[in-house]
């Protein structure tokens, strides 16, 4: 039975009062022209990470409905810190863990590689109608100067709380102990999006080969950068996200329901939001009805045991809040996944299945609108037709504007190459050589990792701009010019104890010289091994060019 509350706005044109408002902006952060444009360009600069090698969008791709494209093959080991026990969860791939000077430490869990979210990267599209931020909703509405700890903003700045904070976690784009003013000092100096070989046309124009400090400039009134305004540029941008142009939006606007939505998106819609069928509604709706879908409020519903991560608890320390996390938004969810906070399920038609059996786990604060709904199949596949036909948004698929985006490194073709298998040291060990960062002519500084190789071995890295063979040692690699101390750069001796756990990096020095754009550059670690027979181990050799 559908409920009276919404046969009224179904049935009877026109409802443009229900339609999808565009965010408040906090009064001390209007909505400009200017400051959407900056925060564009900080958004998608992957060098607001302390290696080059993550931006915002790296975990908020349009694409895949401002979520994380990576998700489904990104595991961190869940709470019991070990992989493979049955409670890992999906994330999101970010850093290394890296030092000040830019020197790579081992993990405890990821080793060199990129550390991974202990929780999947929800939608930061259409996110700016919030009060409270992330699953448990620990970023609130009063923005903090994140310098000084002083009110920037008493209301509405939820998205500025948020975005101050991936930058300096050492997991997501930070290294150990960030500071502000090296973030601030390596924004005064970069090139706006200089990894980016793409930017779309109007932000590439708006920028206009200017400056960070410039561009600061003309969004703030003065050059001046720090944390704050970093925040509220970026969560300007992101106030100009709105997935309003869904075909739902089309009959919210008067469109007659039908000529929108098949008969078989019109059948799961009205289960959605039946309390006697789907009974969805109850939590994903809010205020006049089904715009945004979802109550902003949080719950448990038994995807997870209680305490596997205990979610909104961990912010109010109160018992009935164990497990529970925010109602997600359902806008543009068909081009998420995997789904929940810990990304358990892989699709919606697992998460239908999910909601009919009346969810997985249960616990004494389960909603008691999570039982067995017993669906049938018919039902489940129109729930499912209704919130993938209904509620994505072209815009956002086709990443058109205003979701377009500046292409990242991360899927450039200037990636190294990995080639040859690399010499197994003691152990049976090979080395892995750790090379993820952009080798962008004048752009900083770039790390070379190493790791699996036998602890407190000596190893050495050849860096050459002629190929080296892959996995056997090579003796020819020629002087380097531009790298200082020449193509042997040695490290004191690989941190940890024994065969396949030896660790280190080296930092270096990207030489600015115009003339090396587009040159190879190779390199390969060789371990002086003395546990292996041929006494000598290493990994296999990369390729990359200078960009
Ligand atoms: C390494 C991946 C990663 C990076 C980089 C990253 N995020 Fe996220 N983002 C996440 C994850 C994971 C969450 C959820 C965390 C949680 O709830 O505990 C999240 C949550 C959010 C949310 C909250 C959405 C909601 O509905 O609660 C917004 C908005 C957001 N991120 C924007 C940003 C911005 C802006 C940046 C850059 C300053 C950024 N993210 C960088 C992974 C990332
Ligand atoms: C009691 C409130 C409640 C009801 C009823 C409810 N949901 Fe949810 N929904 C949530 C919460 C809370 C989450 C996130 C839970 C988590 O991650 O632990 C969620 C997550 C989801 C997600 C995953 C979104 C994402 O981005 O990961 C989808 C899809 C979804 N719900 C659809 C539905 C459908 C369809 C129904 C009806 C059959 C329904 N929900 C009923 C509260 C509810």
């Amino acid at each position: 039975m559908l409920s009276a509350i919404y046969l009224v706005p179904l049935l009877c044109a026109p409802l443009s009062a229900a339609q999808l408002p565009a965010p408040t902006a906090p009064a001390g952060n209007p909505v400009t022209v200017s400051k959407a444009n900056l925060g564009k360009a900080l958004f998608w600069d992957e060098q607001l990470s302390s290696t080059g090698t993550v931006s915002c969008g790296t975990c908020h791709m349009p694409e895949t409905g401002g979520a994380d494209p990576r998700t489904k093959d990104n595991w961190n080991p869940g709470p019991d810190g070990v992989f493979g026990t049955g409670d890992d969860v999906h994330g999101s791939g970010g850093v290394p863990l890296s030092t000040k000077t830019g020197h790579y430490l081992q993990d405890a869990v990821f080793g060199l590689s990129p550390q991974v979210t202990g929780r999947v990267a929800p939608s930061a599209i259409g996110a700016g109608y919030s009060k409270h931020l992330f699953w448990d909703g620990r970023a609130g509405e009063t923005f903090l100067s994140p310098e000084t700890g002083a009110i920037v903003l008493p209301s509405d700045a939820a998205l500025e709380s948020q975005a101050v904070g991936p930058i300096m976690s050492s997991v997501e784009m930070g290294h150990i102990g960030r500071t502000w003013p090296e973030v601030v000092s390596r924004l005064q100096s970069a090139t706006p999006l200089a990894l980016s070989g793409f930017v779309p046309t109007a932000l590439e124009q708006w920028i206009a080969g200017r400056t960070y400090p410039q561009l600061f400039l003309e969004a703030f009134g003065t050059n001046q950068i720090d944390g704050a305004r970093i925040g509220m540029a970026i969560a300007t941008y992101e106030r100009t996200l709105t997935p309003d142009q869904t075909p739902w939006d089309l009959t919210l606007s008067g469109v007659p329901i039908d000529q929108v939505l098949t008969a078989q998106e019109i059948t799961g819609l009205l289960a959605f939001l039946d309390p006697d069928s789907g009974s969805c509604g109850t939590c994903h709706s809010m205020g006049q009805g089904p715009v945004r879908f979802t109550d902003d409020d949080f719950h448990y519903i038994g995807v997870a045991p209680q305490d596997a991560d205990l979610g909104r608890a961990l912010v109010t320390g109160r018992d009935r809040d164990r497990g529970s996390f925010r109602t997600p938004q359902l806008r543009n969810v068909a081009l998420r996944g995997p789904f929940m906070h810990d990304g358990s399920l892989a699709d919606l038609a697992e998460v239908i299945e999910f909601y009919s059996q009346g969810g997985i786990f249960d616990a004494p604060n389960k909603h008691p609108e999570i039982r067995a709904l017993n669906l049938s199949q018919t039902l489940k596949r129109a729930i499912v037709a209704f919130m993938t036909g209904a509620l994505t948004d072209p815009r956002v698929a086709a990443g058109t504007f205003p979701f377009d985006r500046p292409s990242q490194y991360a899927d450039s073709i200037h990636e190294p190459v990995e080639f040859g298998l690399g010499t197994a040291g003691s152990g049976g060990h090979i080395p892995k050589i750790v090379a993820i960062e952009p080798p962008k002519l004048g752009v900083g500084d770039i790390t070379l990792g190493i790791e699996n190789a036998r602890g407190g071995a000596l190893a050495i890295l050849l860096v050459s701009p002629a190929d080296t063979a892959g996995g056997v040692l090579h003796s020819g690699a020629r002087l380097y010019p531009h790298l200082p101390s020449a193509s042997l750069q040695s490290l004191p001796a690989l941190r940890g104890l024994g065969p396949g756990n030896g660790w280190g990096s080296l930092v270096l020095p990207v030489p600015n010289d115009p003339q090396l754009l587009g040159m190879p550059l190779f390199a390969q670690w060789v371990v002086f091994d003395q546990g292996s027979n041929s006494r000598f181990a290493a990994s296999a050799a990369i390729r990359w060019s200078w960009f």
